[in-house]
């Protein structure tokens, strides 16, 4: 097959930033993705409905001319968010989710829950009007090893939060372990995942091995090469709970290449190559599009979209290293082989 024809895809994970930032990298996501869950943390986060009114339409404003690109808006979950607030953004459509960070887990978490007992009434509002939770699932203790936070997440935080609010409707996002994808797996219709397409390809041989590579450097850090396997199986099976959410989150180059720099990997430009690819050399194909256009639009309960993408085989397609920002260069993320389906158009 060397050609292909979905539905257009959506990204259910996306870091769009504000300013100069957000008006770079923007056109990259709204030439390929009809919508986007657009992560709440900015500086400072997104935490009311009004916040997330005003980032909406300096989104909109930004999106290049002629472009049907939706931002899907969510509200950053502190340990002060009001139900009244939540439920008036969500009756009138403005939200269409509420992220959990727990505090210090990642980029621009200070804000984050440390004290889950203070943020059960929120949940359970969530739980009633359906409302997903999009969980950064990694615990953020200093005591955990980096590379079990994932796991540790699902054990102590997770599962006790399902367990305590029937109805909760979470997403698991950007999950990098075979854990993770088995939980979600057999977690019913009211548990779903995100996966990135970066996580499909690199494990932390990528970051570590023979010099350290920041530029693939993003949390939850890849882990091990079974891990990225059970992740490919997932994706490529087409099983209703996952889906795509990119988790593009540009850093400038200064911001990365430093003593101690930012996690995130910029994949907006090159993830339908690089899922193409991906499910082409599994024998996947016909299951990119349950992936990267129907799983995810099920399970916010919206339609998928009515307008398609098609990408054709060819010779490997040159994709920029960087695309240069008002704030710097921002490093486009490498796959470390040759894509050879694009998008056209
Ligand atoms: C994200 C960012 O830069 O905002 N970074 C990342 O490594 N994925 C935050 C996040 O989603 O964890
Ligand atoms: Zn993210």
């Amino acid at each position: 097959m060397d050609r292909l024809t979905l539905r257009r895809p959506d990204d259910w994970h996306l870091h769009l930033r504000d300013g100069a930032m957000m008006r770079a990298v923007l056109p990259y996501t709204a030439r390929h993705f009809a919508r986007a869950i657009v992560m709440p943390n900015l500086v400072p986060p997104v935490v009311t409905g009004r916040d997330a009114a005003e980032y909406r339409d300096r989104i909109l404003s930004a999106k290049p001319v002629g472009s049907r690109f939706r931002p899907l808006m969510t509200l950053y979950l502190t340990e002060e968010t009001e139900v009244r607030d939540l439920r008036a953004a969500a009756e009138i459509g403005l939200i269409a989710a509420v992220k959990l960070y727990p505090a210090g887990a990642t980029t621009n978490s200070a804000s984050g829950v440390r004290d889950f007992a203070r943020v059960r009434r929120v949940l359970e509002n969530m739980a009633q009007i359906g409302l997903p939770l999009l969980v950064h699932g990694e615990v953020a203790d200093p005591d955990v090893d980096i590379f079990d936070r994932e796991a540790v997440f699902i054990d102590r935080v997770l599962d006790p939060i399902r367990r305590d609010i029937p109805g909760l409707r979470v997403v698991m996002e950007h999950i990098t372990t075979a854990g993770a994808a088995d939980y979600v797996r057999d977690g019913g219709a009211d548990l779903a995942a995100t996966i990135t397409a970066h996580h499909l390809v690199i494990n932390r041989n990528h970051i570590l091995a023979g010099g350290i590579r920041p530029h693939y450097y993003c949390l939850p850090v890849a882990k091990r090469e079974s891990h990225r396997r059970a992740l490919v199986d997932a994706a490529t099976s087409g099983a209703a709970p996952f889906f795509l959410g990119t988790d593009s989150a540009p850093h400038t180059d200064a911001a990365k290449l430093q003593p101690c720099g930012c996690a995130g990997c910029f994949t907006a430009p090159n993830t339908l190559s690089i899922l193409a690819e991906v499910f082409d050399t599994m024998g996947a194909l016909d299951r990119l599009e349950s992936f990267a256009s129907l799983n995810g639009p099920a399970f916010y309960r919206l339609p998928a979209n009515d307008d398609t993408v098609t990408l054709s085989r060819g010779e490997p397609v040159a994709f920029p290293d960087r695309i240069e920002t008002a704030d710097g260069p921002v490093t486009v993320f490498d796959p470390g082989m040759p894509l050879h389906w694009r998008v056209e158009g």
